[in-house]
């Protein structure tokens, strides 16, 4: 394939979605929508890469500059204006493939297809096309006895052919040598007063230049978001799509419709997500892990066999066969080793739980190590801040602690050392010592008076 060149058209303002972040940078299944675009053409192997910026441009610029070239259309005059303002990188030679920023949903099967039949078929543009049952919106695709005759917008359109259901992707492929003598002949005459990158068809055609179109076979692909409930429509596509994918490699999810997995996460075989779980970013989940109900994972690693219910945990790893929850919170900088419990109620912060630990109850560990087989009573604290800094507690392996134990770190306790319940521990434990912290209990007997009690 010869070289193509991909221009992203992102300088829009995105008027609809009635927002201070420019359009592109609005997030979708955790992601900005300009990224799904950028990963489709790097998927494509496409080298030389511009996107064309404006509305936002700081944002959107920082955004894209390890994988783009960036260009600025200083004000935002139209899908052909910006076009132009990439004219000075496109060779004359090679193809251009151009693409909007907010079309997250193109496949990348369709864009190879696309750029497969622009080059077999020699033709100087083609025009990715949909069938739409609700047109509205879109430039329709005006065709005379099945060739192409140009585009048409919706704001220009006559009342015929806003009937037509064919619509203009967004999406093209363009000879470079074509696409910039025509774009220097475009004109704002229209009813938006826009350059329009459609006109540029027009004007090929009167050259006598052959366009070609191709329909995607999904027209779910061709929704562009322009205001914000076809940013949730676009979503819940995204997510059905991620789900059905994951559910074909062998993953169990129990009312899929509840169930949102984000693009970049990656699940294995007999994995079961039952209903109202999240699972997001970066997230890895084993062979045979159970997840939910109602449990929320962003970037977390959850080995083999794992169970983890109503529970919320970031930047956490879960070890093989661990149990965790209901109503558990680990937060960035878990580590869980093998076979560990943390159970309700229990919040762990930037902590390391060895093999065999149980955390079963109501308890806070931060910024501490607790060794193996160590037994946590219920309602234990690490009281790791003291106003000014935080500091850890080390808990040796096979120690029993208590309930109700509170550790003012720093501290650290013994190898099999046994902690009194309700003892407050201020200084080092030895290994295999009982400590104990509390008042002899009293007893005053007759305390109550009266017989009957
Ligand atoms: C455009 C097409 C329409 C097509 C639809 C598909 C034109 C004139 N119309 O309409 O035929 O059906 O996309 O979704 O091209 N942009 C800039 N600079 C500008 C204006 C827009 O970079 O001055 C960018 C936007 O950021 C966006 C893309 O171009 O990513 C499309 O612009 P938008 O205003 O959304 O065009 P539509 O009205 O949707
Ligand atoms: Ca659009």
């Amino acid at each position: 394939m010869p070289q193509f060149t991909a221009v992203i058209l992102a300088a829009g303002k995105g008027t609809r979605m009635k927002s201070e972040l420019p359009k592109v940078m609005h997030q979708m299944a955790g992601r900005p929508l300009i990224d799904y675009v950028l990963e489709k053409v790097q998927k494509l192997g496409i080298k030389e890469v511009l996107t064309v910026v404006g509305h936002g441009r700081e944002i959107v610029a920082n955004h894209v500059t390890e994988r783009s070239r960036v260009v600025v259309q200083e004000q935002q005059l139209g899908t052909g204006h910006a076009l132009i303002q990439s004219v000075p990188w496109l060779q004359d030679e090679s193809q251009v493939l151009v693409l909007s920023g907010d079309q997250p949903l193109l496949s990348e099967e369709t864009l190879k297809a696309l750029l497969e039949l622009h080059e077999n078929s020699g033709a100087a543009a083609t025009v990715l096309t949909a069938m739409m049952t609700n047109p509205f919106g879109y430039g329709r695709i005006i065709k005379d006895k099945g060739l192409f005759q140009g585009i048409v917008e919706e704001k220009d359109a006559d009342l015929k052919q806003k009937e037509i259901k064919e619509i203009n992707t967004g999406t093209y492929c363009f000879r470079g040598a074509c696409l910039k003598s025509a774009l220097g002949k475009i004109t704002p005459q229209n009813v938006q007063g826009e350059y329009y990158l459609t006109d540029v068809f027009k004007l090929l055609i009167s050259l006598g230049e052959k366009i070609e179109t191709l329909c995607t076979v999904d027209s779910t692909e061709a929704l562009g978001i322009n205001n914000r409930v076809q940013l949730a429509e676009a979503e819940e596509i995204l997510y059905d799509r991620v789900r059905k994918f994951w559910m074909m490699e062998g993953v169990t999810i129990i009312n899929p419709s509840s169930v949102f997995i984000d693009t970049q996460a990656v699940l294995n075989k007999d994995v079961v997500i039952h209903p109202f779980t999240l699972i997001k970013g970066n997230t890895r989940i084993e062979e045979g892990a159970t997840i939910g109900p109602g449990t929320t994972l962003i970037n977390c690693n959850c080995h083999k066999g794992c169970q983890v219910e109503n529970s919320i945990a970031r930047q956490s790893v879960i070890g093989e066969n661990s149990v965790v929850g209901p109503f558990a919170y680990l937060r960035p900088g878990t580590v869980l080793g093998k076979g560990v419990k943390v159970g309700d109620f229990v919040e762990i912060k930037n902590s390391k739980i060895e093999e065999g630990s149980k955390v079963p109850h109501l308890s806070y560990i931060g910024d501490s190590t607790v060794g193996k087989n160590v037994n946590i009573g219920a309602g234990t604290i690490t009281c790791n801040y003291d106003g000014r800094g935080k500091y850890g507690t080390i808990i040796g392996d096979k120690a029993f602690v208590g309930s109700n134990t509170n550790f003012v770190a720093p501290v650290k306790i013994g190898k099999g050392a046994v902690i009194g319940a309700g003892s407050t521990i201020t200084k080092d434990v030895p290994d295999r010592a009982l400590a104990v912290e509390r008042s002899q209990q009293k007893i005053i007997e007759n305390w109550q008076t009266t017989k009957d009690k």
